[in-house]
């Protein structure tokens, strides 16, 4: 088995290669190293791997149909795990031509090479922020995704659809992996539970929006890369569904699958998580609701289980503390 995995410099690629390559397998990696959030960190992040002598790292955009066709051609990987793109989804209000180059036209550049080399299985990064609107909970792979809130949920949404057509024209199997709020060590700058760290080990008040009546299915990064190796495994197979729940195609080998903790958390409870890890106090702006955001998200993981019997094994405070050890002995706090 050789994996590509686009996106390897951030935090979930990162983290996925690091798991794949202490079980032995051989990882090749790309990233732009973009400067959308600090480049010091991905390149940190790279110097954990390339340690490893079954790993390469090649510096390229997804965005370059030539060079990536080049990278197949040389490697054939027998599977993709396609997480480049761009991130963020209140950066999106301000920067939607972003989303649509890096996401849409990026997407379709890895779909069409996993359709050149015949990739046995190609996994493609999705998010919870596509079912937008809806209003029921837990959300379920087959339920409607079609009011998305952001150009970041309808870049994604874009995707998933693209990926359907090459699925059901070239027999090529497709999971689509929408994931739900990931955290833990290594993460992102940009997003809330770094957001906090940040404010709370310099003395800064943090936002808390529509004054903290938010819940989030906080996944812990360990858990979701445990559940991404098995699922890689596991390859949608046209016309062979798996228990009562899937959301395989009627025509493709083509399937959306819920990666999340489904047991949501209040914001506020994941802010008092914080303060105990860290034995502070934060200082509190209560913000009303922000354009985009949505209220609630909470994962129906029943399709996972069925696929790769996983069950999540950190709590929010064993995960919190991990973050919080992590952040310390990075940044010396
Ligand atoms: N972290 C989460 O909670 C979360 C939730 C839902 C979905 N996702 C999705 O999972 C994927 C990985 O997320 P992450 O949190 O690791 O984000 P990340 O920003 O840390 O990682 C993405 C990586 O892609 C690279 N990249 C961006 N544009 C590129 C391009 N055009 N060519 C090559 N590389 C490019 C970036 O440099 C970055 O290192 C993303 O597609 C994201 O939308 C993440």
């Amino acid at each position: 088995m050789t994996t590509l995995i686009t996106g390897i410099a951030g935090f979930i690629g990162s983290s996925l290669a690091k798991h794949l390559l202490d079980a032995g397998e051989t990882v090749i990696g790309l990233d732009n190293l973009s400067d959308y959030y600090d480049p010091t960190l991905k390149q940190a992040r790279l110097d954990r791997l390339t340690s490893c002598e079954n790993f390469s790292f090649h510096l390229m955009n997804i965005e370059d149909l030539t060079q990536l066709d080049n990278l197949f051609a040389k490697h054939e990987p027998t599977h993709v795990v396609h997480l480049a793109g761009q991130v963020g989804v209140r950066y999106s209000l301000t920067h939607p031509q972003d989303y649509v180059s890096a996401n849409i036209v990026g997407s379709f550049h890895v779909i069409e090479c996993a359709k050149r080399y015949k990739t046995e299985h190609l996994l493609i990064a999705s998010t919870s922020s596509v079912y937008g609107a809806n209003t029921k909970f837990p959300a379920q792979e087959t339920d409607r995704a079609d009011h998305p809130l952001t150009i970041y949920a309808a870049s994604k949404r874009a995707v998933e659809l693209m990926a359907h057509s090459y699925a059901s024209l070239y027999n090529l199997p497709i999971t689509m992996m929408r994931f739900f709020t990931v955290y833990g060590p290594w993460g992102r700058p940009d997003m809330a539970p770094f957001l906090f760290l940040d404010a709370i080990f310099n003395d800064r008040p943090i936002d808390v929006f529509n004054h903290g009546k938010m819940t989030r299915d906080f996944t812990f990064v360990d858990d979701l890369t445990l559940s991404l190796q098995k699922l890689m495994q596991a390859p949608p197979i046209k016309d062979k569904p798996v228990g009562n729940f899937d959301s395989l195609s009627p025509v493709a080998p083509h399937r959306v699958v819920n990666i999340g903790n489904a047991d949501p958390i209040q914001l506020m409870d994941f802010i008092r998580a914080i303060e105990t890890a860290t034995g502070k106090q934060f200082q509190i702006n209560m913000q009303e609701m922000q354009a985009g955001d949505m209220v609630n998200t909470c994962a129906d993981t029943r399709l996972l289980q069925e696929l790769t019997s996983y069950q999540p094994t950190t709590s929010i405070n064993d995960g919190v503390g991990k973050l919080v050890n992590w952040y310390r002995s990075f940044y010396k706090y």
